[in-house]
């Protein structure tokens, strides 16, 4: 009989550890939290009490006696690819956290060694799962604003503060692969990527505002889509106070889709019929909600085999992109993304 619900254990019991469960709480039903993990003893206690499941100090140790279909891995970028491969071994379906990896070999080696493995893997990138973005790429397809001649996109990240005695992981090329960029700018460039189309070539310059963080803390790019159009990156990490500015703006030959960011989060459309702007959603709770309909479309497509809302290479895109900046950082030029 086929099963009804997913065995997880969740790996890393950090910072987005707690976004996931909280998904998993309110739209993830399926999934049935039966173990947890953490090298950080204390961590794996404390989250294991808040999940009401077994916690483990070591990810071998609980795939080996616990009772688990699949591994929500929530780990340092530098561990993406060892945790996926101890699951691989094991016959484990794998969510692995953006960035897929630190650079794209592998990146690749992470996806062809789910194929051999025989498993399923999902790259979780909740911004595939934005209501507002979803629902500009539709107005653009239905020709709302005219022709696309220009878009941005804007993230403005306020840091929380850090101890300078231990510093984050987050704050280490070696643990992180970069800084902002590859980062937390997965979630602009994706629905960028969403609502254009692919990205072609990219020329960037970059900025370290943040001495104890070794990765870019402030990164500024120019994307050509393969369709033409020449959007923006903008992406700065402060620990000063940031004013209001929205996280998308998509400019056609007959009017503008604007996000708007934070609590408001509306998505506005601007055109002839709408000189003054049309509040077409606010997408606020949506976007709060996203990482439990990401978990959500992993357990339909582990335990009834439905497509993904994007298939795992998809997340190649947001590396290559972060990765192409980087090389046009050293090299001064455009650099292609593919
Ligand atoms: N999608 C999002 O919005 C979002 C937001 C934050 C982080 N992330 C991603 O989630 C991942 C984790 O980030 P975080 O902010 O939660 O980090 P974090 O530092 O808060 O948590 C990571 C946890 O992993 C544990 N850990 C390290 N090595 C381990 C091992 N070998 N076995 C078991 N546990 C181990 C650490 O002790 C720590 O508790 C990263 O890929 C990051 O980019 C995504």
């Amino acid at each position: 009989m086929a099963k009804t619900s997913l065995k997880m254990a969740m790996v890393g019991c950090g910072g987005i550890a707690r976004a996931h469960w909280n998904g998993i709480q309110r739209h993830a039903p399926r999934i049935d939290v039966t173990a947890v993990v953490d090298v950080d003893e204390d961590a794996a206690k404390s989250f294991a009490e808040t999940v009401g499941a077994r916690a483990y100090k070591s990810l071998e140790r609980c795939l080996h006696e616990g009772n688990v279909d699949a591994v929500d891995l929530m780990l340092p970028h530098d561990m993406h690819e060892w945790g996926a491969d101890v699951c691989y071994r094991a016959k484990k379906h794998v969510v692995l956290e953006k960035p897929i990896a630190m650079d794209v070999l592998t990146a690749e080696r992470i996806l062809n060694r789910a194929k051999h493995a025989g498993v399923k893997l999902m790259v979780a990138e909740q911004a595939q799962y934005w209501m507002d973005v979803v629902e500009a790429r539709a107005l653009i397809d239905q020709g709302a604003i005219g022709e696309v001649v220009t878009a941005r996109a804007c993230f403005y990240d306020p840091l929380k503060p850090f101890d300078s005695d231990n510093l984050p992981w987050r704050f280490s090329l070696a643990k992180s692969g970069g800084g902002i960029s590859i980062d937390g700018g997965a979630h602009w460039i994706r629905p960028m990527r969403m609502m254009l189309g692919e990205i072609d070539e990219v020329v960037a310059a970059t900025g370290r505002f943040i001495p104890e963080m070794e990765g870019e803390s402030i990164a500024q790019a120019i994307l050509r889509f393969e369709s033409g159009v020449i959007g923006t990156f903008q992406a700065v990490q402060s620990t000063g106070r940031l004013g209001p500015i929205e996280d998308f703006r998509i400019t056609g030959s007959k009017g503008e889709i604007v996000i708007e960011r934070g609590r408001e989060g509306r998505l506005m459309l601007y055109n002839g019929e709408h000189p003054e702007g049309k509040n077409v959603m606010s997408a606020f709770e949506s976007k709060a909600a996203s990482y439990g309909v990401e978990l959500a479309d992993f357990a339909k497509y582990v335990l009834d085999d439905t497509p993904l809302a994007a298939p795992p290479e998809y997340a190649l895109g947001e590396l290559r992109t972060a990765i192409a900046m980087y090389r046009s950082v050293s090299t001064g030029r455009w650099e292609k993304v593919w």
